[in-house]
């Protein structure tokens, strides 16, 4: 019997349309405008669970129970302690070094330091990306206090991971509606199927390589301003655009230009991002808190109205980010590693998917260099 030959392969730019994977972690739903973690409405999530439930249910498939729940607390509050040699590593960066730059070497350096770095087990696994779900908010406030010539804050095990991450960043423990948006943002962003930084984490558990391998890998794809780094470029833009009555000229000049409006679009949602809303309504709780004539989220809302009088474009994830973050006390180079604090957790689980489903990752490529060139040797070049 013979087979039929294998469909020639097609080449999609971007990888658009193309399911590269299986996973059971988040699905979403373009279309509708729909995120699930592990069939758990996005919408039923927010505001009702910690960050804490939701790493439970993505390492381990389901919400905790109570029990289950301190136990876990109880090892991310054991663990969130760095070695020196990396803390040392965060205050001798030089002051202008990118935050992600440090915090992806950081965690990179981690790997030194874990008893457990070369075991890809299944439950070494586990209880390292435990381990890095408790050491990110250390490292970024660590370099966040080290900006500014700070000594780090050593963490407080009784606080909650939101709140522990609000208390080393600015050495004091905030407000409980401080603490509760830090916990909506980590509980939104913890996963979202294969995005690019996720995916990047896919390739590398692919190889066999270790977690601190797949996530520093993932750190490098998160930076860049079409993915994690867009709330940094979001807020950079509404605080260039100044005031509300300048957001139309802007935004025309912006289409005019071919300038994308940062915070805007999205690769699969295209008719709205669902977490959107949820961040809208706590940044303008934080604005309300804030007082002082500050007007953000007002200006984000102008973006939004302008950009869609011109195309029909929605807001993503990172826009209304910007504005949350931003009240929270934390500047804008830091946005993108408070991005990671949160998304370790849909990495890590992504990378224990992979190294179940034991298959390297590498795809082909349609080859359009030249096809026939006479080799020259290098005497006779010209
Ligand atoms: N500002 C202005 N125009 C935008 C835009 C934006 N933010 N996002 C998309 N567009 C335009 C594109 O230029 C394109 O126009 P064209 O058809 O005339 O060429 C059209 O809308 C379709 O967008 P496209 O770039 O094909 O979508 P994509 O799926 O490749 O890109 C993003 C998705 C997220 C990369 C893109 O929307 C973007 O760059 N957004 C800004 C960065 C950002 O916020 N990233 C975070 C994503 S969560």
């Amino acid at each position: 019997m013979t087979t039929a030959p294998a469909a020639a392969p097609t080449f999609a730019k971007g990888l658009v349309g193309v399911v590269a994977a299986q996973t059971g972690l988040s699905s979403v739903d373009g279309a509708n405008g729909i995120l699930t973690y592990r069939g758990l409405n996005i919408h039923d999530l927010a505001a009702r669970v910690l960050y804490e439930e939701v790493v439970y249910l993505l390492f381990y498939g389901k919400l905790p129970q109570k029990q289950q729940l301190a136990k876990l607390t109880a090892e991310l509050a054991a663990n969130r302690k760095l070695p020196k040699a990396v803390l040392d590593h965060i205050r001798a960066a030089p002051r202008k070094a990118t935050p992600m730059d440090v915090l992806r070497t950081a965690v990179s350096m981690l790997a030194y330091y874990d008893k457990e770095t070369e075991d890809i087990s299944v439950e070494a696994t586990q209880r390292k990306a435990l381990r890095l779900v408790a050491q990110f908010p250390t490292v970024i406030a660590a370099i966040h206090r080290a900006r500014q010539g700070k000594d780090p804050i050593a963490p407080r095990p009784k606080l909650n991971h939101a709140a522990n991450f609000m208390y080393m960043l600015h050495g004091k423990v905030a407000s409980k509606l401080e603490n509760d948006a830090m916990n909506l943002y980590l509980v939104l962003l913890a996963d979202h199927s294969l995005n690019a930084s996720t995916f990047t984490s896919r390739v590398a558990s692919s190889t066999n390589a270790d977690l601190h391998a797949a996530i520093t890998a993932a750190l490098g794809a998160l930076k860049g301003n079409l993915h994690g780094g867009a709330a940094e470029a979001t807020m950079n833009m509404l605080l260039e655009i100044g005031k509300v009555d300048k957001v139309d000229a802007f935004v025309e000049n912006a289409f005019e230009t071919k300038r994308k409006i940062m915070g805007i679009g999205h690769r699969i949602y295209k008719t709205g991002d669902p977490r959107a809303r949820h961040l809208l309504e706590w940044a303008a709780k934080m604005e309300h808190d804030a007082g002082k004539g500050q007007r953000y989220v007002d200006m984000a809302l102008s973006v939004e109205r302008a950009v869609l009088r011109q195309k029909e474009l929605y807001p993503n994830v990172d826009f209304f980010s910007a504005p949350m973050l931003y009240y929270l006390g934390v500047p804008t180079a830091l946005d993108t590693c408070i991005f990671a604090a949160s998304r370790i957790a849909g990495w890590s689980a992504h990378v224990l998917e992979q190294y179940n489903d034991s298959v390297l990752i590498r795809p082909g490529a349609e080859y359009i260099g030249s096809k026939s060139e006479v080799f020259v040797p290098l005497d006779e070049r010209g």
